[in-house]
C-alpha cells in the first residue's frame, strides 16, 4: 500500500496528510534517552526488511538484542518521527558528515515519513557546518538508493563496509552516497 505524505511544517510540528481519509500529526523531535527501546525496535524491523533478503547470513546474526546495544550511542545525534497513536515510527542518527541510519517502520515506508526526516537531519548537518554528507547503503537495497538519489545525493561508487560477524569482520559491498549540505 502507497501512502504519499504532504507536508505541511508549522513550527516544530510536521503535518502529513496521506492519500487516505486519514490525517495524522507527525512530529518530528530530538530523541530522548526513554527513546532507546522503541528506536531500537524501529531499527531492528527495518534493518531486516531492507537486508535480510540480500544479506541472509547477516540477518541471523543480528537479533534485537544487537540493535538494543548499538542505539543508546546513537541518541546524541537522532531525530525521532512521532505520529498520534502509535508513536515512534521512524529515526535517522547521523555523526559528523556521515548519516548513519534512517529507518522507517516498515509499516510506515511509503509514507513519505523518510523524506520529512531525511530533510531535518539534513539541516543540522549542515547548520553543523558539514559542507558534504556521506553515507552508505547497503548494494541491493534498491529502494533506498533510489530515494536518496530522488533527494539530491549523488552515488559514488561501491566500496566494502566491515561487518562485524561471529567468524569477525566480513566485507559487505555498500554504494558510497555524497550530497552537497
Ligand atoms: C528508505 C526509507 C527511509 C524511505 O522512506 P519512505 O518514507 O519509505 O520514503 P518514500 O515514502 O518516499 O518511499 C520511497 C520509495 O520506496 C517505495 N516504497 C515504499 N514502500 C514500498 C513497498 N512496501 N514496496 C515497494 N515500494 C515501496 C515508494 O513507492 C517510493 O518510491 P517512489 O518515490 O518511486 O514513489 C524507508 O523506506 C525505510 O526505512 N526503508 C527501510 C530501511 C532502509 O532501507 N533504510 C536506509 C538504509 S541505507
Amino acid at each position: 500500500m502507497h501512502f504519499r505524505a504532504m507536508v505541511l511544517a508549522m513550527s516544530s510540528w510536521e503535518h502529513a496528510s496521506f492519500d487516505l481519509a486519514d490525517f495524522r500529526a507527525v512530529q518530528v523531535r530530538p530523541a530522548v534517552r526513554e527513546d532507546a527501546a522503541v528506536v531500537a525496535g524501529v531499527y531492528h524491523r527495518g534493518w531486516h526488511a531492507a537486508h535480510a533478503a540480500a544479506l541472509p547470513w547477516l540477518a541471523i546474526e543480528r537479533p534485537p538484542e544487537a540493535f538494543a546495544a548499538k542505539v543508546p550511542s546513537m541518541l546524541q545525534h537522532c531525530l525521532v518521527a512521532e505520529v498520534c497513536g502509535p508513536g515512534v515510527v521512524g529515526f535517522a542518527a547521523w555523526s559528523g558528515a556521515e548519516l548513519g541510519q534512517l529507518f522507517i517502520e516498515p509499516s510506515y515506508t511509503g509514507s513519505g515519513l523518510g523524506a520529512v526526516i531525511l530533510d531535518r537531519a539534513e539541516k543540522i548537518i549542515r547548520d553543523s557546518g558539514i559542507d558534504e554528507a556521506f553515507l552508505t547503503c547497503v548494494v541491493g537495497n534498491h529502494r533506498a538508493r533510489a530515494f536518496y538519489l530522488q533527494h539530491g545525493w549523488v552515488d559514488r561508487g561501491v566500496e566494502a563496509y566491515q561487518a562485524q560477524t561471529e567468524k569477525g569482520r566480513v566485507p559487505v559491498p555498500v554504494w558510497r552516497l555524497t550530497k552537497r549540505m
